[in-house]
């Protein structure tokens, strides 16, 4: 018999026909999200559960289901799994690193230039037949080239949003737990560490891209915006938390800082409503790994750790060391 497995949302077609080689499976292509209770029965007699970050996977999830061995993630980020649970439960949790830095580092690229740009609110406004002729100052934006580049998290995607900043001629700044190796700093544009503080107020465009934990809670709140240059523009693409919505709409809204590129939110998919009243914020609905190829990898990745997690091989991006074969 095989073991069976839960996929809790629906995927590429190609995914189930691969793990239905190997599992039995009941997955959720019908997609709607599962609470924690239904999940918890969901659960019931898997061994593996191949999930995205719609899901909290809660140490009651997996109290619940004792018989769990593997929690496989369909994204780089896992706050929405508690690792430490996972590893008092003897459960391994894997992640899809790696195949999503390039994507997601065009992206951050494409809010931060559409925010400096202001290219979804003129377009809102060519839409709405509001375009009489031209004139000196519409939609007077920042330059992205030349403009000092700040980075918030240099992990994999940080240093791939740095090495795009050469072509545009920008000073790249960078906050992170650790420096990074002279030659990796070298390529990411001669990057250079500096304080959080100084990140701040020498960034004309700052871009997060640091993991979601309760350290790095509201790492953007009323007092870190208050320190921002007020043409600068900020780009989130990490996880919605590490910006305090609130603090950063009532500084869009009294232009404290000019701009911002949000891909995630507090509460998200219910986003504060206040940022649809703003004009200087565009908004898009945590796509920043969202191209074909990309999340097909990643749904591969996932599926990969997945069969040797309940195999007996190594799971290539295992988050929970104690476990490794
Ligand atoms: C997406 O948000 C991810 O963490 O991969």
């Amino acid at each position: 018999m095989k073991p069976k497995i839960l996929v809790t949302r629906a995927v590429f077609p190609e995914i189930i026909d691969l793990l239905v080689q190997h599992f039995e499976i009941e997955s959720n292509q019908g997609d709607r999200i599962y609470t924690e209770s239904e999940l918890i029965a969901k659960l019931r007699g898997k061994i593996g559960v191949f999930t995205t970050p719609s899901e909290r996977i809660s140490a009651a999830v997996m109290a619940a289901n004792r018989q769990l061995k593997a929690i496989c993630n369909m994204a780089v980020g896992f706050n929405n799994i508690d690792l430490e649970a996972a590893t008092r439960a003897g459960i391994m949790v894997t992640n899809t690193p790696e195949v999503l830095n390039q994507t997601t580092a065009d992206f951050a690229w494409a809010l931060m230039l559409a925010a400096a740009r202001r290219v979804t609110e003129s377009e809102h406004w060519l839409r709405a037949g509001q375009w009489q002729q031209w004139r000196f100052d519409t939609f007077l934006g920042a330059d992205v080239h030349g403009a000092t580049l700040g980075i918030l998290g240099m992990g994999r995607i940080g240093q791939a949003i740095a090495r795009r900043s050469l072509g545009f001629d920008m000073r790249v700044l960078y906050h992170n737990r650790s420096r990074l190796p002279a030659g990796q700093e070298a390529q990411a544009n001669s990057a250079t560490l500096v304080s959080k503080e100084e990140l701040l107020r020498s960034a004309d465009h700052l871009i997060l891209v640091l993991p979601y934990s309760p350290q790095t809670h509201h790492a953007i709140g009323a007092a870190e915006l208050a320190l921002m240059k007020p043409g600068a523009t900020l780009v989130n693409i990490a996880r919605g938390g590490i910006v305090d919505d609130v603090a950063l709409i009532a500084a869009l809204r009294e232009r404290r800082i000019a701009a911002a590129g949000l891909d995630v939110f507090e509460n998200e998919p219910r986003f504060n409503p206040d940022f649809l009243t703003l004009p200087n914020v565009v908004l898009t609905p945590h796509i920043a790994s969202a191209s074909e190829s990309t999340r097909r990898a990643m749904a591969y990745c996932a599926a990969e750790n997945l069969i040797a997690a309940l195999s007996s091989a190594q799971p290539p991006n295992l988050l929970n060391p104690e476990f490794r074969r």
